[in-house]
């Protein structure tokens, strides 16, 4: 990243992602090689998930990110993290980015949670002696009952798979951690647990992005809060004042669930 400056841990310039889709219901093999003989084409739809989108994260800032299902939040965070590459424009990250995109993503199903541990902690850049370091810190951090260590996570709870998940992302001390929707994991001890836990990391001068709905949350955590609308940055701010326009935003005032804590 030699053209990014030192304090900057992201930097996202004019990013388009598009999805193209097939909207034809039968498509399939033969289907299409008729088509074609024909000179037919499949029809597609092209979807702009991010729109021209331009930002700047300094290290050290905890953002929020909230928008309506659609908005493109996934998709920003998948280009941040470098699994889904850009239609258009350029990503840099500068730092170990660790992710939490959905329950387990990047989990390996055959493989046990020490080794799906083992795993998330190279891609985080850590050294196999650090990990085994931290390896029974993040089983017990998810309160992975004994013995589940050492066997595939596809055997999991759903709970216990994303305890796991939660705990690694967390654990394995990144220098860029993205959430997407993944502070609502487990029972209400968890919940409590993994909040906390949240809160020290945010303490620690590290670059956190959240994307969630509990809005009250990211009003605590977060430094500021960017609201995507339709793949573009609709507001980018403090995060009450931001918070307070998407509620107003979606009619719902402040009395909804929208408010309700982890
Ligand atoms: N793999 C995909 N293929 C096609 N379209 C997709 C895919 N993933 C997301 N989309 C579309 O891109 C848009 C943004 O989706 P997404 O990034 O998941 O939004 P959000 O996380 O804010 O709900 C939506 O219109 C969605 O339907
Ligand atoms: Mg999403």
């Amino acid at each position: 990243m030699s053209d990014m400056k030192t304090d900057l841990a992201i930097k996202i310039e004019n990013l388009s992602v598009r999805y193209t889709i097939n909207i034809d219901n039968k498509i399939t093999m033969k289907n299409a090689l008729m088509r074609a003989s024909r000179g037919e084409r499949v029809k597609t739809k092209v979807v702009e998930a991010v729109n021209n989108l331009s930002l700047e994260v300094k290290h050290g800032t905890v953002l929020g990110i909230v928008g309506a299902n659609g908005a493109g939040k996934s998709t920003l965070m998948r280009t941040i993290a470098g699994i889904l590459p850009p239609t258009q424009g350029r990503v840099s990250v500068n730092g170990k980015v660790s992710t939490l995109l959905a329950l387990g993503v990047g989990f390996n199903q055959s493989l046990s949670g020490r080794d799906n541990i083992i795993l998330g902690g190279l891609a985080a850049g850590m050294t196999l002696s650090q990990i085994s370091e931290k390896t029974d810190e993040i089983a017990k951090f998810a309160d992975l009952p004994d013995g589940f260590l050492d066997v595939p996570v596809r055997t999991y709870s759903a709970g216990m798979y994303s305890r796991v998940a939660f705990s690694v992302a967390v654990n394995i001390s990144p220098d860029i951690l993205l959430l997407d929707e993944a502070l609502s994991t487990g029972d209400a001890t968890f919940k409590e647990k993994s909040f906390n836990r949240l809160r020290e990391l945010c303490e620690q001068a590290r670059t956190i992005l959240i994307v969630s709905h509990a809005l009250s949350s990211l009003n605590e955590l977060c430094d500021s809060v960017l609201w995507l609308h339709q793949g573009r940055i609709r507001e980018i701010g403090k995060p009450e004042q931001v918070t307070d326009n998407y509620l107003k935003f979606l009619n719902v005032g402040k009395t909804s669930t929208a408010l309700e804590d982890l």
